[in-house]
């Protein structure tokens, strides 16, 4: 009776945590299927990281994903092969320096790219020549402002700004995620449409906990500590605490609110 409630138990955790661990996918993933037989262009795909959920879910269609870096393209055609997925074909190409013939595509799927480019607007506006008439751009961005939590702390805010003022320097923006309905607005395309997608942590979510508060969001702005402080940008102490701030809202009693925004427009 005892393992059998054990072992039922258990299932239900393992359900949970798989849940957890597929809450981000499900948050950004779970309105995009494409049909059977219609052609995906996937621009900046990385290493694969939506690759492989994108081609899951629309087994039928046939996406092409592309970088503009050969090793990114080539750890994604690996990760697409090892999940058994055969309807992706990869290359290593430039947005603004595509060879596809115009109207090649029926949809396009860009994901975490935009914020970036120094030119979002131009980049949609040449995506949008492969693009046939009718068919749809879904564009996928975070947005550095939208990250709000408990207990609050000015450190950490100061830190994440780090990254903030750092991608603008690049000529990046980590708070185009608002910038979506204008940006495609801009480009031409039609029936724009946003719809903010919030992850919401708490400490009844260890996965998320682990995986989004630590591993993600504070691991990304963990990760521009030396350039921060080279550039003179935060004073080193205040750096290091906004961090340990960050991980402080990941206790038991602390919370994490962070909003992705995702856009479909129409040619
Ligand atoms: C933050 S990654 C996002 C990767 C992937 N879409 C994801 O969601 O995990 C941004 C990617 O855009 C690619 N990229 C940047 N500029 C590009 C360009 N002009 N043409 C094609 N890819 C580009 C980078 O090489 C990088 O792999």
């Amino acid at each position: 009776m005892k393992k059998a409630y054990v072992h039922g138990y258990d299932q239900r955790e393992n359900i949970r945590l798989q849940d957890q661990a597929s809450t981000l996918v499900e948050l950004l993933h779970s309105d995009t299927f494409y049909p059977a037989g219609s052609k995906v262009l996937e621009a900046g795909c990385g290493v694969g990281a939506q690759t492989v959920t994108l081609a899951k879910n629309s087994p039928g269609a046939l996406i092409t994903s592309i970088d503009i870096s050969e090793a990114s393209v080539h750890e994604a055609r690996n990760k697409t092969a090892a999940a058994g997925l055969t309807n992706v074909q990869f290359q290593q190409a430039d947005i603004f320096n595509l060879s596809y013939k115009p109207e090649s595509f029926d949809h396009i799927f860009v994901c975490f790219v935009l914020e970036h480019l120094p030119q979002p607007v131009e980049a949609l506006q040449t995506l949008k020549k492969y693009l046939k008439d009718g068919g749809t751009i879904t564009v996928i961005e975070g947005d550095h402002g939208s990250a709000y939590f408990y207990p609050a702390s000015e450190k950490a805010n100061k830190a994440i700004q780090c990254l903030v003022e750092l991608q603008q320097k690049a000529g990046g923006n980590a708070m185009i995620g608002r910038e979506l309905y204008p940006l495609l607005q801009q480009a031409g395309f039609n029936s724009v449409r946003v719809s903010p997608r919030m992850v919401y942590v708490d400490s009844s979510k260890p996965e998320l906990v682990d995986g989004f508060t630590k591993k993600t969001f504070t691991a990304m702005i963990e990760g521009v500590r030396e350039s921060a402080i080279n550039a003179g940008i935060i004073e080193q102490y205040v750096f290091d605490q906004g961090i340990k701030d960050l991980y402080r809202t990941a206790e038991a009693d602390g919370v994490f609110c962070y909003t992705f925004f995702k856009a479909i427009g129409i040619k």
